[in-house]
């Protein structure tokens, strides 16, 4: 059986982009990254994938419509042979006209313990509701907002020392790091023996 063949979609500074390719690099994760994909042309996730020497693609939502543009990410995935989508960061929904026309698993990574705290300022939000554990989801991307099945999730003690801005840097580094590669990993051996994922 062929390996399977993913892209990374973000839009910011990429450092899961990044945790994502070294672990496709070191064959933790034991299938291929066939292309990262940006929509916003600054992003920090375009120098690490350059570094990695992975394939990059810049697609803009400039002046066009939120379908025509996802019209564009779907014909970028096709020529480039992509099966499955990671979202690290990336800022835009996937309508359900994009959901209904791509035919593999899409993956995304939040930073809460969803289903509690879904939207925006995750971190923020736990810190605020003062929290005694918080961390983060990979979870697949239906139609609502951070709504789809999880796959895995990681958390952490909350210090009693830390501001919302540690606690957000601790879930990045100590939780989103470590479990986004080991829930593809999941995620392909789930596939492997045979099971309906989508
Ligand atoms: C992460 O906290 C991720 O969970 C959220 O956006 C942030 C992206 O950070 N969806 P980075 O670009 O991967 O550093």
């Amino acid at each position: 059986m062929s390996p399977k063949r993913f892209a990374i979609l973000a839009s910011g500074n990429g450092s899961n982009a990044q945790a994502l390719m070294e672990s496709f690099r070191s064959g933790f994760i034991p299938a291929e990254l066939g292309l990262v994909v940006t929509d916003q042309p600054n992003a920090g996730v375009i120098e690490r994938a350059r570094v990695m020497g992975y394939p990059l693609e810049i697609v803009e939502r400039k002046k066009i419509s939120r379908e025509a543009h996802e019209a564009c990410l779907l014909e970028i995935l096709h020529m480039n042979g992509i099966e499955h989508i990671l979202l690290a960061g990336y800022m835009r929904i996937l309508s359900p006209f994009f959901l209904a026309r791509f035919p593999g698993i899409v993956l995304n990574i939040h930073p809460s313990l969803l289903p509690e705290f879904p939207g925006l300022h995750a971190q923020a939000q736990q810190w605020h509701a003062g929290v005694r554990v918080a961390g983060a989801t990979v979870h697949q991307v239906d139609e609502g907002m951070d709504t789809g099945a999880i796959v895995l999730q990681g958390s952490l003690q909350v210090r009693g020392d830390e501001d919302a801005e540690g606690l957000a840097e601790r879930i990045l580094t100590e939780v989103e790091h470590v479990i986004y590669a080991r829930a593809v990993v999941i995620l392909l051996e789930r596939m492997q023996r045979g099971f309906d994922i989508r």
